[in-house]
């Protein structure tokens, strides 16, 4: 039975944790409550204890169950994370990183999803920080069930209260189910740039900086699936759960992947690789001087394209970053290299592509749809990338058993 552990924080709506509690243990889950001290000031920790049948963890420093040190053993146990009623303040905590009491050390140290059902009076809620805070949590993966609309305790009405216990409980089990849907798929992906040397300290590079790869490797991680990651030079942190791979060069990159194309189900060409080398490396950094320079430049086999051409049962997503007639170009690219699907973004644009942490993609399938993403966090457009790729699966092992 899923595992839930039910964080609780200082709002008024503290008590409807209770009904929250009482919903999801009646849908077969085991839960435990971690309290903050405030939302023990609004409901008794011996309600919640009495309600789950398990201890109520509040303080690090205070076990819940003896010999255990529950900040790591629940954090690990646990199959979600759900913070309901979640607080502008928790939110900030959560946001920053902090680890000061039993829910935010938990929150700290879980690989579960995490789900947030907030409770604020509606200026808290639109307050800029709330909101930036909410941005920053949607961008690692964290996923806000909306407050609704009405009138608050203090009398002020607007958004603000939390989600109804029903809409709670329903995003619960749409986030386990979703969490397995890639179970046992082996999902490999590229991400980053690739370094082109010219000589010892000099290189070709471009302005890929892995974002959008690595938003998708943890994405499909979130799902359930064993993800192999081969990254270009990048500044960023791979997820703890993938098999690195790190290469600099177009070909490093190539011979990762013919290495590891043949244990995929499913291929996902992030990284923006280098279409040319320079023809040869320089032993020695070139110097100074007055004569001009001419780099001859050799064309990097094309590794989407060769790989695509093999796939058999694998499922093969491109991306194309383009600067003019995107949609066209990029439905060109799909059909060329026989991919399933194509996400495809108009560099040009500022909030979009390379660097920044938002994104506005369009998906290309092979049937011809194209489906428009609005402007998004990178986490959000990996979160609908690796949904189309898990209904792709499923619809693939359909057809395979309607035919045996
Ligand atoms: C009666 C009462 C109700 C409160 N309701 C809320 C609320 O709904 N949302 C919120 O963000 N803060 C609310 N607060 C303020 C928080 O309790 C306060 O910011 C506290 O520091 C939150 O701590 P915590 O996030 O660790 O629980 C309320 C305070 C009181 C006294």
């Amino acid at each position: 039975m899923p595992n839930i552990l039910l964080g609780v924080s200082g709002s008024i709506a503290a008590y409807r944790a209770c009904d929250i509690a009482r919903e999801l243990m009646r849908a077969g889950h085991t839960v435990r409550v971690a309290m903050t001290r405030a939302a023990t000031r609004l409901v008794s920790p011996d309600t919640f204890a009495a309600l789950t049948g398990n201890p109520v963890a509040i303080d690090v420093f205070d076990e819940p169950e003896s010999g255990q040190i529950a900040h790591i053993r629940w954090a690990q146990d646990a199959d979600l994370v759900l913070i309901a009623p979640a607080t502008a303040h928790t939110i900030a905590r959560l946001a920053f990183g902090l680890a000061d009491d039993m829910l935010t050390t938990i929150a700290l140290a879980t690989r579960a999803p995490m789900l947030i059902a907030p409770a604020m009076n509606p200026a808290m809620w639109t307050h800029p920080a709330t909101q930036a805070h909410v941005q920053t949590l949607q961008a690692r993966g964290v996923e806000f069930i909306s407050p609704a609309y009405g009138v608050m305790a203090c009398g002020d009405e607007g958004w603000g209260k939390i989600a109804d216990t029903a809409t709670i409980v329903q995003a619960v089990a749409r986030r386990l189910l979703s969490a397995r849907d890639l179970e046992g798929v082996r999902v490999l992906v590229t991400a980053g740039p690739t370094y082109e040397p010219i000589d010892p300290v000099r290189f070709i590079g471009n302005r890929s900086s892995g974002k959008m790869g690595y938003a998708v490797a943890e994405a499909a991680i979130a799902h359930g699936a064993q993800v192999t990651l081969i990254t270009g030079p990048t500044m960023l942190t791979p997820p703890a759960q993938a098999q690195v791979i790190r290469v600099q060069t177009a070909l490093q990159m190539y011979e990762a992947v013919q290495n590891e194309f043949a244990q995929c189900d499913a291929f996902i060409a992030t990284a923006a690789v280098a279409d040319y080398r320079p023809e040869r490396t320089l032993p020695k950094k070139r110097k100074r001087d007055t004569q001009s320079w001419t780099l001859n430049l050799v064309p990097n086999p094309d590794i989407l394209g060769e790989v695509a051409q093999r796939k058999e049962h694998r499922i093969v997503i491109g991306f194309a970053a383009e600067t003019d007639k995107a949609i066209i170009r990029a439905k060109n690219k799909l059909l060329r290299k026989n991919l399933d699907l194509i996400a495809v973004n108009d560099v040009m644009e500022p909030d979009s592509g390379f660097e920044v942490d938002t994104n506005r993609l369009s998906f290309i399938f092979a049937n011809g749809r194209v489906e428009n993403l609005p402007l998004m966090s990178k986490r959000e457009c990996a979160e609908r990338l690796i949904q189309a790729l898990a209904a792709m699966m499923e619809r693939k092992v359909r057809h395979t058993n309607s035919q045996e």
